[in-house]
C-alpha cells in the first residue's frame, strides 16, 4: 500500500504525551504513527524536524457572519483565518441573517459554508423563544448542537424566557445534542445598562460596569439546574469570571453534563487593558480585574474548564471605534491568535504541550461526539493536523491578519509558536504561512460523523408535553385563546 503523506522527524502531541514519530496519512486518514521505518511507501513525505505535530483545534465558537454581514467576514475569510491558526474545524454561531432558526435558513447556511469553507465545520441551530418547534427539522438538517443567549446579543436575538427555556432544554433533552449557552442574564444586564446610561456614563469600562460577574453567576447557576432537571446536555460559553467557577463545579459534582470553555481575552487581557485599546476590547462577557485570569486558568488545569475557544467575533473598524461605548460593536477576531496566543503560555512554562491538545482538540472532539475522528492523531482519524514551530515569534499586527475584521486588542502582542502548516482530512490548507490554492470549499460539515452518547432524559415525565399529552399550540389556536 501506498500512503498519499508521510511526516517524518515530528513530534506527535496527544492529550498524554509529546513523543518522535511519523504519521502516514491515506484518503483523508492517519493510517499509521509510529517509527520512521516501519511507515508504508508515500506519494510524498514532508520533512517535520522542529516541528510538533498537533491535532488540529477545534474552535467550538466562532462568528463568521455569512449570510448577512459580509463587510465584517464570511465564510471565506473565517475559514482562512482558522487555517492559519492551526484550526481544522470550526463551529459556528446562529447569530446571522437570518437567525439559522430553522430547516430552510440552515439549509441555506450549508450550502454557503461548503462553497466557501477551507476548513471543516458544525453549525449551531438557534434556540429561541420562537424556535422550540423547529428542532426537528434543524437536526434532521444537520446542525452540532444549539446556541441559546440569555443575553441580548449582537444580531438582536431575544433572550428567552425561564419559561421558554425549560421548554427548550426538555425537548433538546431527547435528542442528546448539546445546547451552548451564551450565560448573562438579560434583565440585570439591560437595568444597569439604562441606570449608567442615564448618569452620563459612556467610557469603555461602563461597559464592564453594566455586567459585573454575577450577571453570569446568575445564568450559569440557573442553566445548570434547567439542565440538572431536563437531563438536556449543555456547554458553558466564554467563562469571563473566577465566579462563575463554584456553580460550575457544583453542578459537576452533581453529575450534570455540563462542559465549559474560556477564551484567550479571558486569560491574557485585563481592566488594565481599557485604556490602552477602547471600545476595541469590548466584549460580552467583558473583559474583567486581572484577579480572575490566575482562577480560570487553574479550572483549565484541574478540569473544571474543559477547553479553549475564541468567540472570533469580527467587526469593522468603523464599528469598533465610536465614542460612545454602548454604540461600540461588541467582540473582535481571534481564530488566528488562539493558538500562538497559548504556546506562548507553553513556552512560558505555565502548560505542557499535551494540556493544549487536551483543550484545543480532545475535550471539544469528545464532549460533540466527534472523537476518535477528530480530535486524535492515531489509525482512524481524520488526518487534521496543525504542524507547530514552538520557536518562531511573532507580533500580532491586525493589518496582516486573515480575517477581514483588522482591529483587534491582539494588536501588537508578541507571541511564541506558530503553526506553519495546516492539513485537513489530509489535504494541505494552509502551507508555510501561505494559503494553499484551491482549497477553498473543501470544508465539510462534521455533522455526519457526530455521535453523542444516548440522551440521558430526567422527569419525562413533568415535560410541557407530556402534561400537555403533546399539544402544540399552532398560531390559529394561540389567537383564538
Ligand atoms: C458576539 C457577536 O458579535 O456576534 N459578540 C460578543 O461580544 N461576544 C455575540 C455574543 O456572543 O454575544
Ligand atoms: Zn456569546
Amino acid at each position: 500500500m501506498t500512503a498519499d503523506l508521510v511526516i517524518n522527524n515530528g513530534i506527535v502531541v496527544t492529550p498524554d504525551a509529546a513523543f518522535p514519530a511519523s504519521v502516514a496519512i491515506k484518503d483523508g486518514k492517519v493510517i499509521a504513527v509510529g517509527a520512521a521505518d516501519a511507515m508504508p511507501a508515500a506519494h510524498e513525505t514532508l520533512d517535520a524536524s522542529g516541528l510538533h505535530i498537533l491535532p488540529g483545534a477545534i474552535d467550538v465558537h466562532v462568528h463568521f457572519r455569512d449570510p448577512g454581514y459580509p463587510n465584517k467576514e464570511d465564510w471565506e475569510s473565517g475559514t482562512a483565518a482558522a487555517a492559519f491558526g492551526g484550526v481544522t474545524t470550526v463551529f459556528d454561531m446562529p447569530n446571522t441573517i437570518p437567525p439559522t432558526g430553522n430547516g430552510t435558513i440552515l439549509a441555506e447556511k450549508h450550502a454557503i459554508a461548503a462553497a466557501k469553507a477551507h476548513v471543516d465545520f458544525g453549525l449551531y441551530g438557534l434556540l429561541g423563544e420562537d424556535t422550540i418547534d423547529n428542532v426537528p427539522e434543524l437536526i434532521a438538517g444537520g446542525v452540532i448542537g444549539f446556541k441559546l443567549y440569555m443575553g441580548n446579543t449582537f444580531g438582536k436575538i431575544p433572550s428567552p424566557s425561564t419559561g421558554a427555556m425549560l421548554e427548550a432544554f426538555e425537548v433538546v433533552a431527547e435528542t442528546g445534542k448539546r445546547i451552548s449557552l451564551h450565560a448573562e442574564t438579560n434583565s440585570i444586564m439591560e437595568r444597569r445598562q439604562t441606570r449608567l446610561t442615564q448618569a452620563g456614563r459612556r467610557e469603555p469600562l461602563a461597559h464592564l460596569d453594566s455586567r459585573p460577574a454575577v450577571v453570569a453567576v446568575e445564568a450559569v447557576s440557573r442553566a445548570c439546574i434547567l439542565s440538572e432537571w431536563t437531563g438536556a446536555r449543555i456547554h458553558i460559553l466564554h467563562i469571563s469570571s473566577a465566579d462563575e467557577l463554584r456553580p460550575l463545579r457544583e453542578a459537576k459534582a452533581r453529575g450534570v453534563d455540563v462542559t465549559g470553555e474560556s477564551c484567550p481575552q479571558y486569560l491574557f487581557l485585563s481592566t488594565d487593558d481599557y485604556s490602552r485599546f477602547g471600545g476595541v476590547i469590548r466584549v460580552n462577557p467583558p473583559v474583567r480585574e486581572k484577579d480572575n485570569q490566575e482562577p480560570i486558568f487553574a479550572a483549565l488545569q484541574d478540569g473544571t474548564i474543559d477547553m479553549i475557544a475564541t468567540d472570533h467575533a469580527p467587526h469593522t473598524p468603523e464599528e469598533k471605534t465610536r465614542n460612545d461605548i454602548w454604540a461600540v460593536d461588541c467582540g473582535f477576531p481571534g481564530v488566528e491568535t488562539q493558538m500562538p496566543a497559548m504556546l506562548t503560555q507553553v513556552n512560558a512554562g505555565r502548560m505542557s504541550i499535551s494540556d493544549y491538545v487536551r483543550w484545543s482538540a480532545y475535550n471539544p472532539a469528545r464532549h460533540w461526539g466527534l472523537y476518535p475522528r477528530k480530535g486524535a492523531i492515531q489509525p482512524g482519524a481524520d488526518a487534521d493536523l496543525a504542524l507547530v514551530d514552538l520557536s518562531l515569534e511573532w507580533v500580532v499586527d491586525d493589518a496582516k491578519i486573515q480575517s477581514r475584521s483588522k482591529i483587534s486588542p491582539w494588536h501588537g502582542r508578541k507571541v511564541k509558536g506558530l503553526p506553519v502548516h495546516t492539513i485537513v482530512r489530509g489535504r494541505f490548507v494552509m502551507r508555510d504561512r501561505t494559503l494553499v490554492a484551491g482549497t477553498k470549499g473543501w470544508g465539510r460539515s462534521v455533522h455526519a460523523i457526530q455521535k453523542m452518547p444516548a440522551p440521558d432524559v430526567r422527569n419525562a415525565g413533568k415535560t410541557m408535553r407530556a402534561v400537555t399529552n403533546g399539544f402544540r399550540p399552532s398560531p390559529t389556536t394561540e389567537s383564538a385563546a
